[in-house]
């Protein structure tokens, strides 16, 4: 008859241990100790009814029932301990940084190819002690056509195709524009400064154009103009020649043609043999052996009437650069629109 009790007590041990076994969280941990342990629990009811039982069993089945349950109550708190740690392990490994992985890598900014080579041509020019400029991009006709011997109506105005801003005067006249050249900062400059002059203004310049391979409607020019006592064209051939070398290479020979510019007289076009064939004709020079890189010209005398200079006392020359251009031969670019929209593969290369 106390075997009964004994064995109640061996089952509740084995099936007690086996089954906390398997317990993976701590819910199904508290589910087994109210099953074994809890007001209700298996061993609990055995405990209770040991005042039913006959004295000496009692007693045995008593100390073997506390014992039972001394091991399961240790058994309890061991597992509870295990599964904490087995918790907090996982938190950690889920949220922890992972020293041994390779970081993002840091995307570098670059310079961009018209800021590379402006800075060159500014270099160069400083070195010949050129000082350099910079001047608004909303200009007014008067800076852009007029100073520069174009009044109203004259029809070399149409070698630059203005974007005109939305604004007229009491004369019903639209005189604001986004300057078509850099050549109104001659004019803000000889207004401001007394001869001599030597200096360089480079900036944005805009043009009512059609884009294509060639043509932009925003693009860099730099101003180039000295004014002194006796500056003759041989100082412009001088100045553009030592440019042309030291950006070009040192073997560089140039070429001045005639054109028209009427701020300018004589006009002159400026072409540098080509660097990659040496004037045997290449695919960069069209096969011509030149390439055009400005314009330029002695500085016409009414330019500098117009801002209080005499101009039996004082000459000078100007120039201007197409500055994409520059890039576009040196790295081989063939179209002037990747420059401003911005497409990472492109900007990435420099
Ligand atoms: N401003 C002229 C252009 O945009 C270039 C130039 C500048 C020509 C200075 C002569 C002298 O085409």
């Amino acid at each position: 008859m106390g075997t009964e009790n004994t064995q109640k007590l061996e089952r509740i041990q084995s099936e007690a241990l086996e089954k906390l076994d398997t317990i993976n969280d701590l819910k199904d941990l508290e589910n087994w100790r109210v099953t074994y342990l809890g007001r209700k629990g298996t061993l609990t009811q055995v405990l209770r009814g040991l005042s039913q039982l006959p004295i000496e069993e009692r007693r045995d089945i008593g100390s073997r029932g506390n014992q039972l349950k001394s091991l399961l109550e240790q058994k309890l708190s061991e597992k509870e301990e295990s599964l904490k740690q087995a918790d907090l392990e996982r938190k950690l490994e889920e949220s922890s940084i992972d020293v041994t992985l390779p970081g993002y890598s840091i995307q570098l900014g670059r310079t961009h190819p018209t800021t590379k080579i402006l800075r060159q041509v500014c270099d160069i020019f400083a070195s010949m002690g050129f000082e350099i400029v910079e001047g608004p991009e909303v200009e007014w006709d008067s800076y852009n056509f007029e100073a520069l011997n174009m009044p109203k109506g004259h029809p070399a105005r149409d070698m630059w195709d203005t974007m005109w801003v939305d604004y007229t005067d009491e004369n019903g006249e639209r005189p604001m524009l986004l300057r078509t050249h850099t050549s109104p900062m001659e004019i803000r400059f000889m207004e401001r400064r007394d001869p001599p002059i030597r200096v360089i203004m480079p900036g944005k310049v805009y043009r009512y154009e059609a884009t294509d391979a060639t043509h932009e409607s925003m693009f860099y020019q730099v101003e180039g103009l000295a004014i002194d006592k006796g500056i003759t064209m041989a100082d412009l051939k001088g100045t553009l020649y030592e440019f042309a070398r030291k950006l070009f290479g040192e073997d560089r020979k140039i070429r001045f043609r005639c054109d028209y510019f009427p701020f300018v007289e004589p006009g002159v076009e400026v072409a540098i043999d080509c660097f990659v064939c040496h004037g045997e004709g290449c695919s960069v020079c069209g096969g011509d052996g030149w390439i055009e890189i400005l314009g330029a010209g002695m500085t016409h005398p009414d330019v500098l009437r117009w801002v209080g200079y005499d101009p039996d006392v004082y000459t000078g020359f100007a120039f201007g650069i197409g500055l994409e251009r520059i890039p576009m031969l040196m790295y081989g670019i063939d179209d002037i629109r990747l420059f401003y929209n911005n497409d990472m593969r492109f900007l990435k290369q420099f």
